[in-house]
């Protein structure tokens, strides 16, 4: 028998199919391909640079980062993916006894990490709309952590309601995951010259088309971004690479083609989640890259398989209560959703 082995209940992952042809839409990727300009970008790389370890502080791409944005480079932390960047905002920043509060509905990990750093929490109840109550969020706590728009609902909170709750919690730190905030909805970034309590994460893997390439990043004042380099520097100091950081910078410094292709995926998300309520579905009101939603006349048990079959993959939550009877359905190109509409026709 050995002694110490920790017991953890791990996030669980969508699923990443191996085929080559099929629909996939479990994990909110972009429909669209990076810009040519990260393939250049990629073409011109010297493998020969690998030799030496990645820069600490990746200042080339938090500088280009930093136009994009319109804040200082200083405000910036760059890691490996924000699923690295909310890792190490939970180390850094939720140190306290009283709870950290975020709702039982949200993205899964904030409960795991919560479990594998030891942090008291307490999961909110979201309203029965599905959306984030504003006065749960004013009661003592030791930290709050909100996507906006939210996962897996997809639904945006108005960035007046946000404010009041920075307002209401000033000692503490309130993180908002914009994982999906370019596919709509309002961005925090003007709230930070206000509220220094304010951390805001992103990634490049939803609205930069970059989730194999593992970057996100988050934004704050100078002396929380401090604070997280030095728990990054703790923990994996070079864990953003070389080709990661000069790729993502490609990615920037094409903006405008990826804005391009979130307007196409609002348009089509409008689109599908119209064709859907004609179907009699219910469509809780998305501002991201991907809609919840209850079948009518078939399950979603029965549907999530019926589309399996037929290599459409898309994300069901039997365990979450809740939500056990909806599908999270990521919006891929149009004709993709066209194909997805036909099938759910043909079964009924
Ligand atoms: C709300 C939210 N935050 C963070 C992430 C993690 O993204 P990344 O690929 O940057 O680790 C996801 C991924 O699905 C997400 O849905």
């Amino acid at each position: 028998m050995i002694r110490g082995l920790r017991q953890i209940e791990p996030y669980v992952a969508g699923a990443q199919p191996a085929e080559k042809k099929m629909i996939k839409l479990n994990t909110n990727e972009n429909a669209y391909g990076a810009s040519p300009k990260v393939g250049e970008a990629l073409a011109s790389f010297d493998a020969d640079s690998l030799r030496k370890y990645s820069t600490l502080d990746q200042a080339d791409l938090r500088a280009v980062l930093a136009e994009n944005l319109q804040v200082r480079p200083e405000q910036l932390m760059i890691a490996n993916g924000s699923d690295d960047v909310l890792s190490i905002a939970f180390l850094a920043f939720f140190n306290n006894d009283e709870p950290v509060l975020f709702p039982d509905l949200t993205y899964g990990f904030y409960k795991v990490w919560a479990d594998l750093y030891r942090v008291n929490y307490h999961e909110i109840p979201l309203a029965e709309d599905f959306t984030i109550r504003t006065e749960d969020y004013l009661a003592d706590n030791g930290g709050i952590i909100l996507t906006n728009p939210n996962a897996p609902t997809g639904i945006y909170k108005p960035l007046a309601e946000i404010e009041a709750i920075l307002q209401a919690n000033r000692d503490v730190v309130v993180i908002l995951d914009e994982a999906y905030i370019n596919f709509g909805g309002q961005s925090a970034l003007p709230l930070l010259s206000k509220y220094d309590n304010l951390v805001i994460t992103r990634t490049f893997s939803k609205d930069a088309a970059l989730a194999g390439l593992r970057v996100g990043y988050a934004i704050a004042s100078p002396e929380l971004i401090a604070v997280m380099n030095a728990v990054k520097h703790s923990i994996n100091p070079y864990s953003v690479d070389l080709l990661a950081e000069k790729l993502a910078a490609a990615a920037v410094e094409d903006w405008p083609y990826y804005q391009a292709n979130a307007k196409k995926i609002q348009k089509t998300r409008d689109w599908f989640s119209q064709q859907l309520v004609k179907q009699g579905f219910t469509v809780l009101p998305s501002q991201a890259n991907f809609v919840l939603t209850k079948p009518a006349g078939i399950s979603a048990a029965a549907l999530f398989k019926a589309l399996e079959a037929r290599k459409i993959y898309v994300r069901y939550f039997p365990t979450v209560d809740r939500i056990k009877d909806y599908l999270r359905i990521s919006i891929g190109r149009q004709e993709e959703m066209e194909a997805v509409i036909k099938t759910i026709e043909d079964l009924k």
